[in-house]
């Protein structure tokens, strides 16, 4: 099955990838992970794409379609995948509608995740995140034990520099301009498309996508 997860900056695409990528034991494909990634590597993708992340903007398509393929040669055909921030643009989409098809799959279902920009701007300015091993937490929803401190690792907590207020606001205008038109794009492209009202706890939240998942076969 491959799967993507559309929904604005915040919405908790990443929190709800993890989590099923667990249960199914499916790949968690996160272009904004891997080029944290490469940016950590300081490789010349990593270097390119700093400017764009860090003023809130896209990374040019080419380069993300050239992220994404060489990733996904490195993942079973016959895997789960989870895509989670990709595709971001139209020229995305059908970019990984190329790619699916010369390894004979396809989409089998998006779910978009939706809540209000405040919930969004009050998840954004509480996230804090593990560079060591990745981990997640919200000081106002989700804290950590120790503060500062990651549970599982025991890493420094870091407030991501694209979660200042201004990149944040720049962010959600980029996904109402570039990304929000993959809505109508999915809604006719025939792949079974649900909508999640994300702007509930974690656990009620993924019973629906699990749920919605499921309903796809
Ligand atoms: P990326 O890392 O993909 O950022 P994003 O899409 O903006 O998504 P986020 O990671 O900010 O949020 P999320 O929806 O995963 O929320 P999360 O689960 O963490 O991209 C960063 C940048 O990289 C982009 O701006 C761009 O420059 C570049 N980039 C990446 N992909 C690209 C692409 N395809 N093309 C071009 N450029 C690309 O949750 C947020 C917080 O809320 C957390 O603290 C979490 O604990 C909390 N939370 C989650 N769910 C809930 C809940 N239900 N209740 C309470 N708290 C919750």
């Amino acid at each position: 099955m491959v799967l993507i997860l559309l929904g604005p900056p915040g919405v908790g695409k990443g929190t709800q990838a993890v989590r099923l990528a667990d249960e199914l034991g499916a790949a968690h494909v996160s272009t904004g992970d891997l080029l944290r990634a490469a940016r950590r590597e300081g490789t010349e993708l990593g270097l390119r794409a700093q400017k764009y992340m860090d003023a809130g903007e896209l990374v040019p398509d080419h380069l993300i379609l050239d992220l994404v393929k060489e990733h996904l040669a490195g993942i079973a055909r016959d895997a789960h995948v989870l895509f989670d921030g990709f595709p971001r643009t139209t020229a995305q989409a059908t970019g990984l509608d190329q790619v699916l098809k010369d390894s004979g799959r396809r989409v089998d279902r998006v779910v978009l995740f939706e809540a209000p920009d405040e919930t969004i701007v009050q998840r954004l300015s509480g996230r804090r995140s593990c560079p060591e091993c990745g981990a997640v937490y919200n000081t106002y929803f989700s804290p950590p034990k120790v503060e500062g401190k990651c549970d599982r690792c025991g890493g420094d907590l870091v407030h991501r520099s694209d979660d200042a207020p201004a990149t944040v606001k720049r962010r959600l205008d980029v996904y109402r301009e570039q990304t929000a038109p993959l809505v109508a794009f999915y809604e006719a492209s025939g792949a079974p498309f649900a909508r999640i009202r994300a702007d509930r706890g974690v656990d009620e939240v993924y019973a629906d996508f699990l749920g919605s998942v499921e309903a796809a076969g």
